[in-house]
């Protein structure tokens, strides 16, 4: 894998901590940020994985991280807290190869704050997504998500909280299943074989006797 990331890097970590298990099909190779100081480069250098800035401002900069991703001969670019849209001329590059981690229930609240744009909405059940990624803003074919409850008394912290918990569950998993060869996007279309769906799962929120 190679990740994008631009702030701190939990995300990161959940991916570093999974490919470090033996069993698990896939490894972080490579760390790429658009912010010097992003503490994802940090975790990157503490793990011991090859990463870089590349100043956005600079001319080229998508191809030159396209070049680098490239080179590290990476199969899978995971965008985790990556603050940009990726243009069109990127993500065509690499068909199929691109995810990310949303926290919401795609398709809402899609683009920033979607923590609170839940709270606002008044849902009592929100989540995070893990999808590829396409040219619009959190629009991509659906992989996995996690519904996680609103509570009472939740404010934009603790209800983001609550669902990075569920993201940092949900990221390895979908990254799992595609190493694994378990799900596969053909035309836009997300198909799984094995055992991805159980039959009477579900929940309701809040809870009635
Ligand atoms: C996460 O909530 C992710 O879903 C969103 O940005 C946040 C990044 O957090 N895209 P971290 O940098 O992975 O801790």
């Amino acid at each position: 894998m190679g990740v994008l990331a631009s702030g701190r890097g939990s995300n990161l970590q959940a991916l570093i901590d999974a490919g470090q298990k033996s069993d698990f099909p896939a490894e972080v190779e490579l760390v790429l940020s658009d912010k010097r100081n992003s503490y994802a480069l940090e975790r990157a250098s503490i793990a011991g994985i090859r990463h870089s800035h590349l100043a956005p401002k600079e001319e080229g900069f998508y191809l030159k991280m396209g070049d680098e991703i490239e080179n590290c001969e990476i199969d899978l670019i995971c965008c985790a807290g990556f603050m940009r849209i990726l243009p069109p001329e990127f993500v065509s590059r690499f068909p199929g190869k691109i995810i990310n981690i949303h926290p919401s229930l795609l398709p809402s609240f899609p683009g920033l704050h979607a923590q609170k744009k839940a709270l606002d909405a008044g849902v009592t059940v929100t989540g995070c997504t893990v999808h590829y990624v396409d040219e619009g803003v959190d629009t991509g074919p659906i992989i996995l998500q996690a519904a996680v409850p609103v509570l009472p008394h939740d404010d934009e912290e603790t209800l983001s909280a609550r669902i990075l918990g569920y993201e940092h569950r949900i990221y390895p998993l979908a990254v799992r299943l595609i190493a694994e060869g378990s799900v596969h996007c053909v035309d836009g279309v997300v198909l799984y074989s094995g055992n991805a769906h159980q039959e009477g799962s579900g929940f309701i929120s809040p809870v009635s006797e």
